[in-house]
Parts: structure tokens; sequence; C-alpha cells
């Protein structure tokens, strides 16, 4: 059900393009998404996704080892996602590994979203066009796109939804890719709104829908 009196308060991490961060934007502000973009963090100041976020009033955080030093950088995080009472913190193409004070203060309140179907052409340095590339080699049919809680492992958290995108024998990296990306924006506004309507409930590694089967 919608609250409106009451909506999600996200913070979005992104380090690049930021398409993701856009399409959940457009979600917010088309009303498919009950929720608030309290604050972006991002790594880069010369992100496009800051950029974006500037244009339409969205406090932009730049923290990074150069402006904060390494050991602050977690620091800098919480004092941010604190300020912004966020209660959901959603990755967007954030280049860095999530510190464990993070995860812990967030457990389970963290999602990232992943160009594959994990828990196959993840982990470290899959990334990208690597990711693509990889799936090309191999000869599977199909790919897609996973939402999953971030864990302290790159790639391993609990999977909360996945969507499947064929493969074609003609693929470049670049074509599988954009075909992935357009449903990347699709399924991260349906995993944030699981969220949003307080849907999800944890049990072990499973990311359980409450009120998608009789029993739940
Ligand atoms: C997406 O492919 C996402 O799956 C991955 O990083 C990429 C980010 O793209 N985690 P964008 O910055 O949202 O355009």
């Amino acid at each position: 059900m919608e609250n409106n009196l009451n909506p999600l308060r996200i913070a979005v991490f992104a380090s690049g393009t930021g398409t993701n961060f856009q399409a959940i934007f457009h979600a917010i502000k088309e009303k498919r998404l009950d929720a608030v973009i309290a604050g972006i963090i991002t790594n880069n100041p010369g992100s496009a996704a800051k950029v974006f976020a500037e244009e339409n009033g969205i406090e932009a955080a730049v923290i990074n080892k150069k402006l904060h030093g390494e050991d602050n950088i977690e620091n800098a995080i919480i004092e941010c996602l604190e300020k912004w009472e966020t209660e959901l913190v959603v990755l967007a193409g954030y280049m860095k590994k999530i510190g464990d004070p993070i995860i812990e203060k967030y457990k389970n309140r963290i999602l990232n979203i992943h160009p594959a179907l994990l828990p196959s052409f993840g982990g470290k340095g899959m990334y990208g066009m690597h990711v693509h590339e990889a799936v090309l080699e191999s000869g599977v049919k199909f790919s897609g796109v996973t939402v999953h809680i971030v864990d302290n492992e790159y790639d391993s958290g609990s999977i909360v939804m996945q969507e499947v995108v064929p493969v074609f024998d003609t693929d470049t990296p670049e074509e599988l890719q954009k075909r992935i990306l357009k449903e990347e924006y699709i399924i991260y506004t349906e995993a944030i709104k699981l969220f949003a309507d307080d849907r999800i409930k944890i049990n072990g590694r499973k990311v359980i829908v409450k009120g998608e089967n009789a029993e739940n």
C-alpha cells in the first residue's frame, strides 16, 4: 500500500553515468515509486550522476580518499546517511566496496544492481563491460539483471529480484549491455518499491516477498 505521508528515504551511491539513478528519479517523479532521494554519494567529482543530482536539486556529497583520507571515508558516508535520515541505500554503478561499518549499520538495507544473473558472472573485477564480455565468451544463451542485498563480499548477498535477458549470437558487448540496462531500469524501481511497501522479509539467505505466495 502506498503511504504518501512517509515516503521511503533513499540515498543513491553512483560513480559514473548514473542512468539507473536517473531511472529511479523519474519513477519517483512520475509517482510510480513512493520514495524520496534524500541525497547521492559519489566518489567521482566529475560524474554525470553528480551533475544530474545538482541539476535536479538533490544534494550530492563527494566522498573519496583524496578529500577525506582513506580512514575517514566510512565515517563521512555514515554522517551523510544519518543527516539524510536514510532508510535504504541504493548502489547504482558505485565503484567502491562498501565498508563493514556501513554494512553493519544498514544491515539488509543496502541494495546493488548487477548486470548479469548472479551468482554467475559476479565477483571482484566483474563490472561494466567486463561482465558482458565474459557472458558472450561463455556462450550462455541468457543473461540478465540481479538486484541483491549488499554484504561484505562482492556480488554475494541475498538476491531480491532477477530478470532474464536473451543473449543473441550476433551480440556485441555494447548491444548486450544496452538490452540489459533497459531491464535494470525496470526492476531496480520494482525492487525498491518492495522495500517502500514493506514487503521484504529476510529468512537466512532467502529474501521472501510478503504476499507473493499464499503462505506468506
Ligand atoms: C549498471 O550496469 C549496473 O548494473 C552496474 O553498473 C552499471 C551502472 O550504470 N552496477 P549507470 O551508471 O546506472 O548508467
